[in-house]
């Protein structure tokens, strides 16, 4: 149906985005602001902060996404939005914003959870079928979902405590390297032996699809901690080792919870999501594990595997489709599992 364009808005963590997208899964604009930052300062994402940024900046990005589209709101079909889970303030930013638009066009408006967003990419981007697998490792999430249709999610199995990116980030704390840490700790760990220090698998001896991360890194910091007490410092090499170290036991674990959920639920494509997808020994894990279990591999393309308006559009999209219609009482929701 070329006849349907969407725009979506995302504001739910600490990227402001907005998009608009067909039926046949063209997107015409993708306009996402990080703020990365105005949080730099305090070591993390500031809630306060970033709901007065999406305030300011969510008028801005929809604009931008029309003009970088060449359209007017009177091509739009619909409006979706993220309306939840996330950090309140930003959310009830964006679901306000949405119904402005909404109630000055007479346009139908969409809720999205910003979850399905994420597993449903692979439609958008690959226009694969269901049912799939959807690994989802960002900074604030980590589930295995299968999908069978735009909104028949069953999760597998998750984190039991920090997601995979978060863990990342604190490993780069520890070291004083830059956030956000997964690139750098990736990069540090090229240069590394990997075997140098013994971190744990956590979880891999129970059944199922769960993961943990939060003891990973307390076996870094106790390493960490180990080596200045011996040394005095970290030297270069230290850090390098250690990072390799992590990267190599998240990638193992991840590997491993992946070949059990394939087990549990055999189904023709295993596809990934989030900021974590964009590490290549974490990616090339996967894809191993696929390939043994017969099935395709899909990663995104990472301005779509990490927070975007696209993916809201098209979540937006395929519940339009099936009826879904939300009226000016959608309510804005901090926690909204699948
Ligand atoms: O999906 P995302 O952009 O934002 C949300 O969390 O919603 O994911 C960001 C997370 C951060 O924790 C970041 O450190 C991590 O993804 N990340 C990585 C890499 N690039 C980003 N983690 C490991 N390796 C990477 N190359
Ligand atoms: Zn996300």
């Amino acid at each position: 149906m070329t006849d349907m364009i969407f725009l979506g808005i995302e504001s739910s963590c600490d990227d402001t985005a907005a998009a608009l997208v067909t039926g046949d899964r063209r997107i015409l604009s993708s306009v996402v602001s990080s703020q990365t930052a105005l949080h730099a300062d305090f070591g993390g994402i500031v809630p306060e902060i970033a709901a007065r940024a999406h305030a300011e900046r969510l008028d801005l990005a929809v604009e931008q996404a029309l003009a970088e589209a060449g359209l007017s709101l009177d091509a739009v079909t619909g409006i979706a939005v993220t309306a939840g889970p996330g950090l309140i303030g930003g959310v009830m930013a964006g679901v306000m914003c949405a119904k402005g638009i909404a109630a000055g066009t007479g346009l139908p408006l969409v809720g999205v959870n910003h979850l399905a967003g994420h597993a449903l990419t692979p439609r958008l981007t690959d226009g694969v079928d269901f049912p799939y697998l959807m690994l989802l490792v960002s900074g604030g999430h980590c589930q295995f979902l299968r999908v069978d249709g735009p909104d028949a999610f069953t999760r597998l199995g998750g984190t039991i405590d920090d997601a995979p990116g978060e863990a990342f980030d604190k490993l780069a704390k520890l070291l004083a390297l830059p956030q956000p840490g997964g690139p750098q700790v990736e990069a540090e760990a090229a240069q590394g032996d990997p075997r140098r220090f013994p971190l744990p698998r956590p979880l891999l001896d129970r059944p199922g699809c769960d993961l943990s991360f939060s003891g990973l890194k307390t076996a870094a910091l106790r390493q960490r901690d180990a080596l200045i007490a011996a040394q005095g410092g970290l030297r270069t090499t230290d850090r390098r080792d250690l990072c390799a170290a992590f990267q190599s036991a998240v990638a193992e674990v991840l590997a491993e919870k992946s070949r059990r959920a394939l087990v549990l639920s055999p189904v023709p494509l295993l596809a990934v999501a989030g900021g974590v997808a964009a590490n290549v020994q974490i990616r090339a894990a996967l894809e191993h594990v696929a390939a043994e279990a017969g099935a395709r591999f899909l990663a995104p393309p990472l301005r779509l595997c990490t927070d975007n308006g696209a993916m809201i559009a098209w979540a937006g999209i395929e519940r339009f489709r099936l009826g879904h219609r939300d009226g000016m009482d959608l309510a804005a929701r901090p926690r909204w599992p699948l």
